[in-house]
């Protein structure tokens, strides 16, 4: 028989909520648009795949950033998924309020959308749908294309940058 607890927001503070969700390890991605021909980009971790046919991902984005507003503004955007030699650029893409492309070098997508050449993968979407949630929007991206590259992945635990290096020689197992 299910069981459900009805816990208010009240009772779990979002410093706990952070905390506690900090246990579930995750990559780094970050979600890159353009709006009004201004280039914009934010780190994220709550990168989800959704759907394989279609192949939809959603991103949880603050209502407080400037990429939430650019990017269902553009209607289209990136995730760039980022390598284990990649924690600078989650950093810098982490910064409120500064100019994160100051310096980097980016290419144009295939769907007009800038993308970081490097990264270990990036996937170009276009808004399938968005929901406000809370304190964060979330953006679901139809996936059009896609770019992936070898290396090892970027992995945040704990609000630590870790990596996977020493598991990279053992099997691939497939869970679903
Ligand atoms: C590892 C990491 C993961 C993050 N994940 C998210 C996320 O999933 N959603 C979000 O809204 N902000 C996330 N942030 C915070 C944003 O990157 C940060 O608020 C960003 O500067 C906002 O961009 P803006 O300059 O457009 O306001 C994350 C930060 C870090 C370091």
């Amino acid at each position: 028989m299910l069981t459900t607890s009805s816990t208010s927001s009240a009772e779990v503070d979002p410093m706990t909520m952070r905390r506690t969700m900090g246990r579930f390890a995750t990559g780094v991605a970050v979600v890159t648009t353009r709006a009004a021909g201004v280039p914009h980009g934010m780190t994220v971790n709550s990168l989800t795949s959704v759907s394989l046919d279609p192949p939809l991902l959603l991103v949880c984005l603050t209502t407080g950033a400037r990429s939430t507003d650019a990017v269902v503004e553009a209607g289209r955007f990136a995730v760039n998924i980022l390598s284990a030699r990649q924690e600078q650029l989650a950093l810098r893409f982490a910064r409120r309020g500064e100019d994160h492309f100051a310096g980097l070098e980016v290419t144009e997508g295939r769907h007009r959308v800038p993308v970081i050449p490097d990264a270990f993968a990036h996937l170009e979407c276009d808004v399938e749908r968005h929901l406000i949630a809370g304190d964060h929007v979330v953006v679901f991206g139809h996936v059009r294309s896609v770019c992936e590259r070898d290396g090892e992945p970027l992995a945040f635990h704990g609000g630590r940058f870790a990596d996977l290096a020493d598991r990279a020689n053992e099997p691939v197992h497939w869970f679903f």
